[in-house]
Protein backbone atom coordinates (compact mmCIF):
# COMPACT_ATOMS: atom_id res chain seq x y z
CA UNK A 1 0.00 0.00 0.00
CA UNK A 2 1.21 3.83 -1.25
CA UNK A 3 2.07 5.66 2.13
CA UNK A 4 -0.83 7.75 3.16
CA UNK A 5 -0.72 11.41 3.41
CA UNK A 6 -2.42 14.71 4.95
CA UNK A 7 -3.00 15.66 0.96
CA UNK A 8 -4.48 12.23 0.02
CA UNK A 9 -6.87 12.52 3.49
CA UNK A 10 -7.89 15.98 2.00
CA UNK A 11 -8.20 14.41 -1.43
CA UNK A 12 -11.07 11.36 0.16
CA UNK A 13 -12.99 14.07 1.74
CA UNK A 14 -13.09 16.18 -1.42
CA UNK A 15 -14.43 12.94 -3.18
CA UNK A 16 -16.74 11.64 -0.22
CA UNK A 17 -15.01 9.06 0.14
CA UNK A 18 -14.82 8.13 4.34
CA UNK A 19 -11.79 7.88 6.36
CA UNK A 20 -11.07 5.40 8.55
CA UNK A 21 -9.17 5.75 11.76
CA UNK A 22 -8.14 3.92 15.19
CA UNK A 23 -5.68 4.15 17.94
CA UNK A 24 -2.80 1.68 18.37
CA UNK A 25 0.04 1.41 20.99
CA UNK A 26 2.56 -0.96 20.18
CA UNK A 27 3.99 -3.28 17.09
CA UNK A 28 1.40 -6.19 17.06
CA UNK A 29 -1.53 -3.83 16.68
CA UNK A 30 -0.11 -1.64 14.07
CA UNK A 31 0.79 -4.41 11.63
CA UNK A 32 -2.94 -5.66 11.99
CA UNK A 33 -3.81 -2.35 11.09
CA UNK A 34 -1.68 -1.93 8.30
CA UNK A 35 -3.43 -5.71 7.09
CA UNK A 36 -6.79 -4.00 7.61
CA UNK A 37 -5.91 -1.32 5.06
CA UNK A 38 -6.77 1.38 8.16
CA UNK A 39 -5.99 4.79 6.83
CA UNK A 40 -4.73 6.85 9.52
CA UNK A 41 -3.18 5.37 13.45
CA UNK A 42 -3.51 7.89 16.62
CA UNK A 43 -1.21 6.84 18.82
CA UNK A 44 -3.68 8.75 21.34
CA UNK A 45 -2.59 9.35 25.00
CA UNK A 46 -6.01 7.43 25.60
CA UNK A 47 -2.77 4.50 25.82
CA UNK A 48 -2.84 5.52 29.60
CA UNK A 49 -6.26 4.32 30.29
CA UNK A 50 -6.28 1.31 27.69
CA UNK A 51 -3.17 -0.02 28.72
CA UNK A 52 -1.25 1.88 31.36
CA UNK A 53 -4.51 1.53 34.23
CA UNK A 54 -4.69 5.38 34.70
CA UNK A 55 -8.05 7.00 35.49
CA UNK A 56 -7.75 9.66 33.16
CA UNK A 57 -5.30 10.53 30.21
CA UNK A 58 -3.86 13.72 32.29
CA UNK A 59 -0.31 11.96 33.33
CA UNK A 60 1.25 11.21 30.02
CA UNK A 61 4.49 12.52 29.15
CA UNK A 62 6.07 13.12 26.42
CA UNK A 63 8.51 10.50 26.87
CA UNK A 64 5.77 8.15 27.24
CA UNK A 65 4.16 9.25 24.01
CA UNK A 66 7.25 8.86 22.07
CA UNK A 67 7.74 5.48 23.39
CA UNK A 68 4.30 4.01 22.27
CA UNK A 69 4.89 5.80 18.49
CA UNK A 70 8.48 4.59 17.92
CA UNK A 71 7.08 0.39 17.25
CA UNK A 72 3.73 1.52 15.43
CA UNK A 73 5.18 3.52 12.99
CA UNK A 74 7.43 0.64 12.35
CA UNK A 75 4.57 -1.85 12.67
CA UNK A 76 2.58 0.72 9.92
CA UNK A 77 4.77 1.95 7.08
CA UNK A 78 1.44 2.64 4.87
CA UNK A 79 -0.85 4.25 7.47
CA UNK A 80 -0.64 8.42 7.90
CA UNK A 81 0.33 7.84 12.25
CA UNK A 82 -0.62 11.12 14.25
CA UNK A 83 0.77 11.37 17.55
CA UNK A 84 -0.97 13.11 20.53
CA UNK A 85 0.39 15.80 22.69
CA UNK A 86 0.22 15.33 26.46
CA UNK A 87 -1.94 17.60 28.71
CA UNK A 88 1.05 19.98 29.49
CA UNK A 89 3.23 19.81 26.72
CA UNK A 90 1.67 22.67 24.39
CA UNK A 91 -0.10 24.85 27.05
CA UNK A 92 2.82 26.72 28.45
CA UNK A 93 4.01 28.83 25.55
CA UNK A 94 3.86 28.52 21.69
CA UNK A 95 7.88 28.13 22.14
CA UNK A 96 7.63 25.12 23.55
CA UNK A 97 4.51 23.17 21.76
CA UNK A 98 6.44 24.03 18.69
CA UNK A 99 9.81 22.24 20.54
CA UNK A 100 7.14 19.61 21.57
CA UNK A 101 5.54 18.90 17.96
CA UNK A 102 9.43 18.46 16.51
CA UNK A 103 9.86 16.09 19.03
CA UNK A 104 7.33 13.53 18.42
CA UNK A 105 8.11 14.14 14.88
CA UNK A 106 12.28 13.89 15.16
CA UNK A 107 12.01 11.22 17.96
CA UNK A 108 9.01 9.39 17.26
CA UNK A 109 8.94 9.81 13.41
CA UNK A 110 5.01 10.21 13.24
CA UNK A 111 3.63 12.24 10.63
CA UNK A 112 1.21 14.61 12.58
CA UNK A 113 0.86 15.81 15.91
CA UNK A 114 -2.82 15.95 17.66
CA UNK A 115 -3.81 18.34 20.28
CA UNK A 116 -7.23 19.26 22.20
CA UNK A 117 -8.78 22.91 22.57
CA UNK A 118 -10.86 25.01 20.67
CA UNK A 119 -10.15 28.65 19.97
CA UNK A 120 -7.73 29.13 22.67
CA UNK A 121 -4.97 27.02 20.89
CA UNK A 122 -5.94 28.57 17.50
CA UNK A 123 -2.69 30.68 17.74
CA UNK A 124 -0.18 27.57 19.22
CA UNK A 125 -1.64 25.16 16.01
CA UNK A 126 -0.87 28.30 13.78
CA UNK A 127 2.63 28.44 15.50
CA UNK A 128 3.15 24.92 15.05
CA UNK A 129 1.84 24.52 11.26
CA UNK A 130 4.07 27.65 10.75
CA UNK A 131 7.51 24.92 12.25
CA UNK A 132 5.85 22.67 9.74
CA UNK A 133 4.19 20.16 11.65
CA UNK A 134 0.81 19.35 10.47
CA UNK A 135 -1.73 19.44 13.17
CA UNK A 136 -4.92 17.69 13.71
CA UNK A 137 -7.03 19.42 16.13
CA UNK A 138 -9.84 17.83 18.68
CA UNK A 139 -12.33 19.91 20.18
CA UNK A 140 -15.96 18.45 21.64
CA UNK A 141 -15.16 16.55 24.76
CA UNK A 142 -11.74 16.80 25.58
CA UNK A 143 -10.52 14.07 27.95
CA UNK A 144 -6.93 16.03 28.73
CA UNK A 145 -9.85 18.93 30.46
CA UNK A 146 -12.70 16.58 31.48
CA UNK A 147 -12.62 17.48 35.34
CA UNK A 148 -13.35 21.33 33.51
CA UNK A 149 -15.87 20.10 31.33
CA UNK A 150 -17.40 18.53 34.44
CA UNK A 151 -17.16 14.70 33.42
CA UNK A 152 -17.24 12.63 30.58
CA UNK A 153 -20.38 14.43 29.09
CA UNK A 154 -21.66 15.35 25.73
CA UNK A 155 -20.78 18.46 24.68
CA UNK A 156 -22.37 21.27 22.12
CA UNK A 157 -25.55 20.91 23.15
CA UNK A 158 -28.26 23.84 22.94
CA UNK A 159 -26.59 27.22 22.71
CA UNK A 160 -23.04 25.88 23.18
CA UNK A 161 -23.39 24.25 19.93
CA UNK A 162 -22.36 27.79 18.15
CA UNK A 163 -19.12 27.74 19.93
CA UNK A 164 -18.20 24.31 18.99
CA UNK A 165 -18.82 25.56 15.74
CA UNK A 166 -16.72 28.44 15.78
CA UNK A 167 -14.25 26.15 17.56
CA UNK A 168 -14.08 24.24 14.59
CA UNK A 169 -13.61 27.45 11.76
CA UNK A 170 -10.54 29.21 13.93
CA UNK A 171 -8.70 25.81 14.46
CA UNK A 172 -9.00 25.55 10.30
CA UNK A 173 -8.19 29.20 9.82
CA UNK A 174 -5.01 28.05 11.85
CA UNK A 175 -4.18 25.55 9.73
CA UNK A 176 -5.23 22.80 11.23
CA UNK A 177 -5.14 19.38 8.35
CA UNK A 178 -8.78 18.17 10.13
CA UNK A 179 -10.44 18.05 13.10
CA UNK A 180 -11.56 15.23 15.67
CA UNK A 181 -15.42 16.07 17.02
CA UNK A 182 -15.43 13.61 19.87
CA UNK A 183 -19.14 13.42 21.70
CA UNK A 184 -21.14 16.56 20.41
CA UNK A 185 -24.74 15.98 19.31
CA UNK A 186 -25.14 14.47 15.54
CA UNK A 187 -26.52 17.40 14.26
CA UNK A 188 -24.26 19.76 15.19
CA UNK A 189 -20.92 16.68 13.52
CA UNK A 190 -22.73 17.02 10.27
CA UNK A 191 -22.98 21.03 10.11
CA UNK A 192 -19.58 21.31 11.33
CA UNK A 193 -18.65 18.76 8.26
CA UNK A 194 -20.30 20.68 5.61
CA UNK A 195 -19.12 23.96 6.95
CA UNK A 196 -15.28 22.92 6.91
CA UNK A 197 -12.80 22.37 4.06
CA UNK A 198 -10.59 20.12 6.05
CA UNK A 199 -11.80 16.68 7.19
CA UNK A 200 -13.43 16.16 10.37
CA UNK A 201 -13.28 12.79 11.64
CA UNK A 202 -16.03 11.72 14.40
CA UNK A 203 -15.84 9.89 17.64
CA UNK A 204 -19.76 9.91 19.27
CA UNK A 205 -20.28 12.99 16.44
CA UNK A 206 -22.82 10.73 14.28
CA UNK A 207 -22.90 9.27 11.13
CA UNK A 208 -21.84 12.41 8.38
CA UNK A 209 -18.57 13.49 9.68
CA UNK A 210 -16.16 12.67 7.07
CA UNK A 211 -14.37 9.48 9.03
CA UNK A 212 -14.47 8.18 12.07
CA UNK A 213 -11.99 7.19 15.00
CA UNK A 214 -12.19 4.26 17.67
CA UNK A 215 -9.87 3.23 19.89
CA UNK A 216 -8.66 0.02 19.72
CA UNK A 217 -9.27 -1.75 23.19
CA UNK A 218 -13.39 -0.40 23.15
CA UNK A 219 -13.71 -1.84 19.95
CA UNK A 220 -12.23 -5.32 20.64
CA UNK A 221 -13.64 -5.65 24.13
CA UNK A 222 -10.33 -5.55 25.81
CA UNK A 223 -11.40 -2.53 28.13
CA UNK A 224 -13.89 -3.50 30.86
CA UNK A 225 -14.16 -0.31 33.37
CA UNK A 226 -16.87 1.12 31.07
CA UNK A 227 -18.07 1.14 27.54
CA UNK A 228 -19.72 4.59 25.84
CA UNK A 229 -22.29 4.69 23.81
CA UNK A 230 -20.78 5.35 20.90
CA UNK A 231 -18.60 2.54 20.83
CA UNK A 232 -19.79 -0.73 18.68
CA UNK A 233 -17.86 -3.82 19.79
CA UNK A 234 -16.54 -5.56 16.97
CA UNK A 235 -15.17 -8.48 19.22
CA UNK A 236 -15.06 -9.68 22.45
CA UNK A 237 -11.38 -10.56 22.72
CA UNK A 238 -11.07 -10.22 26.53
CA UNK A 239 -13.36 -13.02 27.27
CA UNK A 240 -11.84 -14.90 24.62
CA UNK A 241 -8.45 -14.37 26.01
CA UNK A 242 -9.43 -15.09 29.65
CA UNK A 243 -10.92 -18.50 28.27
CA UNK A 244 -7.35 -19.44 26.21
CA UNK A 245 -5.62 -18.38 29.69
CA UNK A 246 -7.86 -20.86 31.48
CA UNK A 247 -7.57 -23.64 29.05
CA UNK A 248 -3.70 -23.29 29.53
CA UNK A 249 -3.55 -23.35 33.09
CA UNK A 250 -5.70 -26.45 33.03
CA UNK A 251 -3.15 -27.97 30.67
CA UNK A 252 -0.30 -26.90 32.91
CA UNK A 253 -2.25 -28.43 36.15
CA UNK A 254 -2.97 -31.62 34.06
CA UNK A 255 0.02 -32.24 32.20
CA UNK A 256 -1.60 -32.13 29.13
CA UNK A 257 0.68 -29.13 27.98
CA UNK A 258 3.67 -29.18 26.80
CA UNK A 259 3.20 -32.36 24.36
CA UNK A 260 5.98 -34.22 23.19
CA UNK A 261 6.20 -32.05 19.87
CA UNK A 262 7.02 -28.92 21.68
CA UNK A 263 9.66 -31.01 23.41
CA UNK A 264 13.15 -30.92 22.52
CA UNK A 265 15.88 -34.33 22.24
CA UNK A 266 19.86 -34.52 21.86
CA UNK A 267 21.23 -36.24 24.41
CA UNK A 268 21.59 -39.70 23.77
CA UNK A 269 20.58 -42.87 26.09
CA UNK A 270 24.49 -43.77 26.66
CA UNK A 271 24.99 -39.83 27.73
CA UNK A 272 21.77 -39.88 30.03
CA UNK A 273 23.06 -43.17 31.82
CA UNK A 274 26.76 -41.59 32.12
CA UNK A 275 24.84 -38.61 33.62
CA UNK A 276 22.30 -40.34 35.78
O1 LIG B 1 -6.34 9.59 22.83
C1 LIG B 1 -7.24 9.18 22.06
O2 LIG B 1 -7.41 7.98 21.82
C2 LIG B 1 -8.11 10.17 21.45
C3 LIG B 1 -9.32 9.66 20.73
C4 LIG B 1 -10.40 9.43 21.70
C5 LIG B 1 -9.73 10.56 19.62
O3 LIG B 1 -7.88 11.34 21.54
Amino acid sequence: MAKITTLKIQEMKDRGEKISMVTAYDYPTACMVEKAGIEIILVGDSLMMAVLGDDSTVSCTMDQMIHHIKPVVKGAPSCLIVGDMPFGSYNESKKQAVHNAARLLKEGRCDVVKLEGGKEVADTVKAIVDAGVPVMAHIGLTPQTVSKLGGFKVQGKGEAAKDVLEDALALQEAGAFSIVLECIPEQLGKLITEKLDIPTIGIGAGRYTDGQVMVFHDMMGLFEKFVPKFVKQYRNLGSEITKALEEYKEDVKSGAFPEEKHTFGGVSEEELKRLY
